[in-house]
């Protein structure tokens, strides 16, 4: 392809191509069937010495990628969490790769820095976050970025945490070795935090804690109180807690408001993971779940899960800017730039240095569907949510085994691991739904989760009945 008109032609035949995909989705089984290795032997050795024909390309979309794909966007997926997805945000994605900029710095695409800024105030006032998070409140030092996911919000959180609290510790006593703090620094989260906050600790070499948490899933002040305690007492330096709001397990919510009190007593970084959950913040009725979240210092969501966005857009604000910024400072001739002390240059703020021109696609997404669609979706997915849990709790071989708060129902049945395990194996071979499993309370459990942004009512009937035909034949089976 080396001309516009072929980009014309071929654009409009893959936007088809596309549409007609969204609109079938439903009839392809939500997981891949294939063996590892499938691919291999249906396509050459060696990339082409010459162009293929573009027709060529297209065929083999259904011949070699479809097969291999598991279709997160079919409303018959329901394991992990949702994967934003609309057509506003796939052509916003579209203008970002021909726009095809690197924003690193403000010079190197100034739209590219200065959309973000503002998208991420948009989203803040969304969500009602604390005001000293946005860049626009007068005087304010914090501000927003966008990450590509929430495990790059939590290490970023955790390793600005680190520099923050070694900085702070040498200038009590200037003696004290680096490193020696270093080994002293300890971090907090949950038993049930996404196991990406235990990365960020492998990643900053820092210590973590994995905390017990109450019959509801979440972690409780009293708890992180007594570990801090110990570990003062062990001579360790708490400096870091990730509390999680709408946890991988169950969507349990850790009790920020009385944890934040402690971080703030403390002088602890507080990070708060809200990668799914976040977006029911933008509803006021869900807003309540946040309460505490003035004690942060930073918070993440991920819009590329519930808010439409496509992977990968994770929203993340800190309540100063200056601890990212100084943790990860670097310059070279070539970056820099007459504007660099008034603007913000992006590459400070996160691991990688380059950038892609994501606020448009959360632009797109807040233009064209605006608040109310979007409340709209995340409240038609919630009572989703709870038609499937009305199915579960009218039969009674199941339980439910965690409270259903927003689109996620954790459920069993009555009986041993091995039965469900065996459950879940049956409903997975039939092909009609996708479920994973879990562990709460050291139980195997099954994970239900309205995903797809095009699930319907029939779709959970679907689902239910898909579980119930396959319970029937287990306790056949079973009572054999
Ligand atoms: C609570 C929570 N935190 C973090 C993550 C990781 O998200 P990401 O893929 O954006 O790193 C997930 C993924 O499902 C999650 O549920």
């Amino acid at each position: 392809m080396t001309n516009s008109s072929d980009f014309r032609e071929w654009g409009k035949e893959m936007v088809d191509y596309i549409a007609d995909y969204m609109d079938g989705v439903s009839e392809r089984p939500p997981l891949s069937k294939v063996k590892p290795g499938y691919l291999r032997s249906l396509i050459p050795d060696e990339a082409p010495q010459y162009p293929d024909k573009w027709q060529d390309v297209m065929q083999d979309i259904e011949r070699v990628i479809m097969p291999g794909v598991t279709h997160w966007q079919s409303p018959h997926f329901h394991a992990y969490f949702a994967c934003g997805n609309s057509y506003a945000s796939i052509l916003a994605d579209m203008l970002s790769d021909a726009i095809g900029c690197l924003g690193f710095s403000w010079i190197s695409s100034p739209a590219c820095t200065e959309l973000e800024m503002v998208t991420l105030d948009w989203l803040g006032k969304m969500l009602q976050l604390p005001e000293s998070f946005l860049t626009c409140t007068e005087g304010s030092k914090g501000g927003g970025v966008i990450q590509g996911t929430a495990s790059e919000s939590t290490a970023m959180a955790l390793l600005s945490a680190k520099m923050k609290t070694i900085n702070k510790q040498h200038e009590l006593d200037p003696d004290k070795d680096q490193y020696e703090i270093m080994s002293k620094l300890v971090a907090y989260t949950s038993e049930y935090a996404h196991c990406s906050v235990e990365r960020a600790s492998l990643i900053s070499s820092v210590r973590m804690r994995k905390l017990p948490t109450d019959a509801k899933f979440a972690l409780r002040g009293d708890t992180l109180a007594q570990a801090i305690t110990e570990d003062k007492a062990n001579g360790l330096i708490p400096a870091f807690v990730c509390v999680n709001l709408g946890t991988t397990t169950s969507c349990a919510f850790d009790n920020l408001a009385e944890i934040g009190a402690i971080c703030e007593r403390e002088n602890i970084w507080l990070h708060v993971d809200a990668a799914y959950a976040g977006t029911s913040f933008i509803c006021p009725e869900f807003r309540p779940l946040a309460d505490g979240l003035e004690f942060a210092d930073s918070f993440n969501f991920n819009p590329h899960k519930w808010m439409l966005v496509n992977f990968d857009c994770s929203a993340m604000w800190v309540r100063n800017q200056i601890d990212l910024v100084s943790a990860f400072h670097v310059d070279a001739t070539y970056l820099k730039h007459e504007h660099q002390d008034v603007v913000v240059d992006y590459r400070h703020w996160h691991i990688p240095f380059g950038r892609r021109f994501r606020s448009l696609k959360l632009w797109f997404v807040l233009r064209l569907f605006g608040v109310t669609k979007l409340q709209e979706h995340v409240r038609k997915h919630v009572s989703l949510a709870r038609e499937f849990e009305s199915f579960v709790r009218q039969d009674d071989r199941f339980e439910i085994v965690a409270d259903v708060v927003l689109g996620l129902v954790c459920f069993r049945l009555k009986g041993s691991d091995t039965l469900n395990e065996e459950l879940l194996d049956r409903v997975t071979k039939t092909g009609k739904i996708f479920m994973v499993g879990s562990h709460l309370n050291q139980q195997f459990i099954i994970r239900f989760a309205v995903c797809a942004a095009q699930t319907e009512s029939e779709d959970i009937l679907y689902a239910w009945n898909a579980i119930k035909e396959e319970v029937d034949g287990l306790q056949v089976n079973n009572n054999k």
